[in-house]
């Protein structure tokens, strides 16, 4: 039996699957952080989600082997000191693909057709008689999307352009892509560009990028300025990928027509935040995965990591840290 600590709650019968195998600590690192940092002495495996792990923590848990997170994203882990401590961590690709990708063709829709907008003037009774043309919306369907990060969401993102919407699909990886073993629906219906190719081409660019010392800031003044007069950025990554004033200055100056914003640099926003405001800002808290389907499937999937990583197995969802 080994010492399991919770460090975000997951769902009872995730909880119950732990604890029929081994000795668990519930213990919030947010809520209850000196319960969280005792436990850590004698843990040999965390599970959670949504709390920055750094070196000073580790170094307190000198036993660990596994950090199971329920989330596709590893920022908020010192992924070089895992390493160092051979410490093995695992993530939950895959389950949450099309919810995060519906959650993004949300935003498209909510930019382009304005619905928060006009959502609040019905709200507030201001339903104008003769719907003026000044509040209009932008089609999406037809319309060139541009994707800078082409990963699993990237590509269920691309299906929905594609195959729903009729658009055009570019996308900007890192990587070369081979669409046929890895998306063969989208042979023929999306094309690989380089950004300079991409960015004035697109009438919507959403960035799916994870964070790392490679894509922190990458989306900046220059990118935004490459982009055409009146498109539409959404991002549904990470805040960090973006210079947040950058945005701020290409929507004010009509480079932008709308941002559509899941993610942000600082979460949650803070209320002096520009964005939080801006007129032709859509923001929504960080909730890409949030469904209750997804968010038990991802806690399943962590529980299943972590299990198996704790009975020396190696995990479904383990993270490559080789790649670091
Ligand atoms: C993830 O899984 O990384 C999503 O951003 C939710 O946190």
């Amino acid at each position: 039996m080994k010492h399991v600590v919770v460090f975000k709650e997951i769902p009872a019968d995730q909880l119950d699957r732990i604890k029929s195998e081994h000795h668990v600590t519930v213990a919030n690192a947010e809520q209850a952080p000196a319960a969280f940092r005792a436990a850590l002495a004698s843990a040999h495996g965390l599970i959670g989600s949504s709390y920055p792990i750094d070196a000073a923590l580790l170094a307190e848990a000198p036993q660990l082997e596994v950090i199971s997170s329920a989330s596709v994203g590893v920022d908020n882990y010192d992924l070089a000191e895992l390493r160092r401590r051979g410490v093995l961590l695992c993530h939950t690709p895959g389950v949450l693909d099309d919810t995060v990708a519906d959650t993004v063709f949300g935003l498209l829709l909510a930019t382009s057709r304005r619905f928060v907008e006009l959502s609040n003037m019905v709200r507030e009774g201001r339903w104008p008689k003769d719907f003026p043309e000044e509040l209009y919306g932008f089609d999406v369907h037809g319309k060139t999307l541009g994707l800078i990060g082409f990963g699993r969401i990237g590509q269920a993102i691309a299906r929905r352009a594609a195959l729903g919407f009729g658009m055009p699909v570019l996308y900007h990886a890192r990587h070369p892509v081979d669409l046929a073993a890895q998306a063969p629906d989208l042979r023929g219906k999306a094309e690989q560009a380089p950004l300079a190719e991409l960015l004035p081409r697109a009438d919507f660019v959403v960035a799916m990028l994870p964070l790392s010392g490679a894509t922190h800031g990458l989306i900046d003044a220059k990118v935004f300025a490459a982009m055409k007069h009146g498109a539409i950025f959404i991002n549904g990554g990470r805040g960090r990928t973006v210079v947040e004033p950058d945005l701020l200055a290409a929507l004010d100056s009509g480079r932008l027509r709308a941002a559509g914003l899941d993610v942000f640099a600082i979460e949650p926003l803070p209320f002096e935040s520009p964005l939080r405001t801006h007129p032709r800002v859509t923001a929504l808290p960080h909730i890409g995965s949030a469904t209750h389907e997804t968010r038990h499937a991802m806690a399943a999937l962590a529980t299943t990591n972590l299990l198996q990583a704790l009975a020396g197995q190696r995990p479904v969802g383990a993270f490559d840290l080789t790649r670091v």
